[in-house]
């Protein structure tokens, strides 16, 4: 019997797939009819990283601990998303939705519930990537993105960041800001320049 490579288990708790163009509730999956799924090596490419850990033990995390030491993320809270927990819920959750960007990378580990991170692709499409348990994943910095929770309705998330956080969402567009530069030339020019070059050819 040929051995098959063992599956990547950050799958277990991370989806991503192409949303469909409706406008009913944010919370529903909006897959696209048929389905088309996106790779974790895709997101990679658009600077979105992923790691499954140990969610029941992330005090204890020594995986957690050495991501933490390489990245420099020195500050952790956590946020919980429900309507006892998050102070004025309701305006929150709709600044949350609202597509946005930081001028720092948005790191959140789901250590219970799930929710919709939504990210750009490079054609400026959405792509929702569902996070369960067990799911730390980085935005990069000054990518647009936007989160809502799913028909489950509830989070809790550790947020992680290098040194004092700044929260501020910057709402779409804000293009001028050196962040968002930074990311459109690390993650999106290349295929600006490539079309320029067959262009010319
Ligand atoms: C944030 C998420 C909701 O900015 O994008 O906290
Ligand atoms: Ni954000």
């Amino acid at each position: 019997m040929v051995s098959q490579a063992p599956q990547d288990t950050r799958e277990e708790v991370i989806q991503a797939w192409y949303m469909d163009d409706s406008d009913e509730d944010q919370r529903l999956p909006h897959h696209k009819e048929p389905k088309e799924f996106v790779s974790l090596e895709q997101l990679d490419e658009l600077g979105v990283l992923s790691w499954r850990l140990d969610a029941d033990n992330y005090e204890t995390d020594e995986e957690l601990k050495k991501i933490r030491e390489a990245r420099g993320y020195t500050y952790t809270d956590f946020c919980e998303v429900c309507p006892a927990k998050l102070p004025n819920y309701d305006e929150k959750i709709k600044h949350f939705f609202e597509e946005h960007l930081h001028t720092d990378e948005e790191i959140r580990y789901c250590v219970a519930g799930s929710g919709y991170f939504d990210v750009r692709d490079r054609d400026d499409k959405w792509i929702r990537i569902w996070v369960k348990k067990g799911a730390m994943i980085v935005l990069p910095a000054g990518s647009y993105h936007r989160f809502t929770l799913d028909s489950d309705n509830y989070i809790k998330a550790m947020r992680l960041f290098v040194g004092d956080p700044v929260w501020t969402p910057h709402n779409r567009p804000n293009d001028d800001l050196a962040a968002r530069k930074e990311y459109v030339a690390k993650f999106l020019d290349r295929g600006t320049s490539n079309q320029a070059v067959d262009a010319a050819a």
